[in-house]
């Protein structure tokens, strides 16, 4: 498999590759510059002619955003809301879930530490019940438990597909046909899968998926994105409503959109907006699976060359692992390690174990060291980075 590009040209088109040796993009990946050209343009168009102008005139560019993001998806534009960031997204679905007391809500170990306390306030005011469903050998989540948890009876399932803390990618499609079988309403996190790995909402099963713009999707920050099959548009009432989510109707009226729009809010940021739109043209342009596959093998490259370097622990559990890459170096705490890299240029970031409660302690594991690498990183890269690691004080 080949990118529709050669590297050469992705870094060509790529100006933070000449500053940073970036294996943080599980943070914020390095955008392409046609990313920051959409945006910058746009910025000077609102300063230009004003910012409703601005928007007026790109009418047909910011609904082409959406048609791009079904299009990465496998949905229609209708199922589709842009939101500023994958927890409000997230948290637009599950906290508008019409939630009964003695719900039960089943998630995995790897659940992302937002929606784990969101799960938990949820808990407090609709008395809903959180069960925790364990890792299987390979750490992914025990599709045989989770299998007799939804036979027992289960209103939603809420899983991360790819954590925040390592290399996992969990089995979002058996996960989907189980909840299929047992009638369940499934919710993923796609927020590190989207754009490292190839997402179908129709494959997967699920009901709900929320993502961001600014990780292996390169695009800008502060900007996501929700999906909502029909059973959500059905059954969801966003937590809140405006007069984007709804039209007041009379005066004591007000009808809510029928699309995943009310999800929204009407106040957004437009260059944002359309600076996701040109991340998710550039990513399918590129082709999804081929890029997949090569943070698939950069990932495996930096893993197997960090377990032979001295000191060094991998952590990463999973069947199958994309392009994040937790570790720990014996006598040098995860903070430590980051700044010494951070001081040459070398980003990358840290995975707190209290933000990973379910997981890093039940493991015995503290704070780890996180890189993460995308396609765009090459070989070189990561034959510095280990000798940086190997030099660690
Ligand atoms: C698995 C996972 N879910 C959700 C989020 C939250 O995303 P955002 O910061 O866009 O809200 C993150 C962020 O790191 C994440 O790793």
């Amino acid at each position: 498999m080949t990118l529709a590009l050669s590297l050469e040209e992705i870094r060509g088109a790529t100006p933070g590759v000449n500053h940073v040796l970036h294996f943080n993009n599980a943070g914020s990946a390095l955008p392409p510059q046609t990313v920051v050209t959409t945006m910058t343009d746009h910025l000077q168009r609102e300063a230009t002619i004003g910012g409703y102008e601005a928007a007026a005139e790109a009418t047909e560019r910011l609904d082409a955003v959406y048609s791009s993001l079904a299009d990465l998806l496998g949905t229609q534009p209708e199922h589709v809301a842009v939101i500023e960031n994958a927890t409000r997204a997230w948290d637009m679905a599950v906290y508008g879930y019409p939630f009964v007391e003695g719900d039960r809500v089943l998630t995995g170990r790897s659940e992302y530490v937002s929606n784990v306390i969101a799960l938990l306030q949820l808990k407090e005011r609709h008395g809903i019940e959180v069960v925790l469903i364990e890792d299987d050998d390979h750490g992914q989540i025990d599709v045989a438990q989770l299998e007799v948890e939804l036979a027992k009876g289960a209103t939603m399932v809420a899983i991360t597909h790819a954590p925040t803390n390592g290399g996992l990618i969990n089995p979002a499609e058996i996960v989907g046909s189980l909840c299929q079988t047992y009638d369940a309403f499934y919710v993923l996190d796609a927020c590190q899968s989207a754009g490292q790995v190839p997402l179908d909402v129709a494959r997967i099963g699920c009901d709900v998926l929320s993502g961001t713009g600014r990780k292996y999707l390169r695009g800008p920050r502060g900007t996501g994105f929700l999906y909502a099959g029909e059973r959500a548009l059905e059954r969801i009432e966003p937590p809140f409503l405006d007069l984007h989510a709804a039209e007041w109707t009379s005066e004591s009226s007000y009808k809510i959109r029928p699309d995943a729009r009310r999800f929204e809010n009407w106040e957004t940021n437009y260059a944002g907006k359309l600076g996701l739109g040109a991340a998710v043209d550039y990513a399918i342009s590129l082709g999804i699976d081929e890029s997949s596959e090569r943070v698939r093998i950069l990932g495996q490259s930096l893993r197997d060359a960090l377990a032979g370097t001295r000191r060094v622990a991998v952590h990463d559990k999973g069947l199958l692992r994309g392009g994040i890459v937790t570790f720990t170096v014996d006598g040098v705490s995860a903070e430590d390690a980051h700044a010494q890299l951070s001081a040459q240029r070398i980003n990358t970031s840290t995975s707190p174990a209290s933000h990973a409660r379910l997981d890093l302690p039940h493991r015995g594991l503290p704070t780890l060291l996180r890189a993460s690498v995308h396609y765009y990183n090459d070989e070189k890269e990561i034959d510095r980075f280990i000798a940086a690691v190997d030099q660690l004080r």
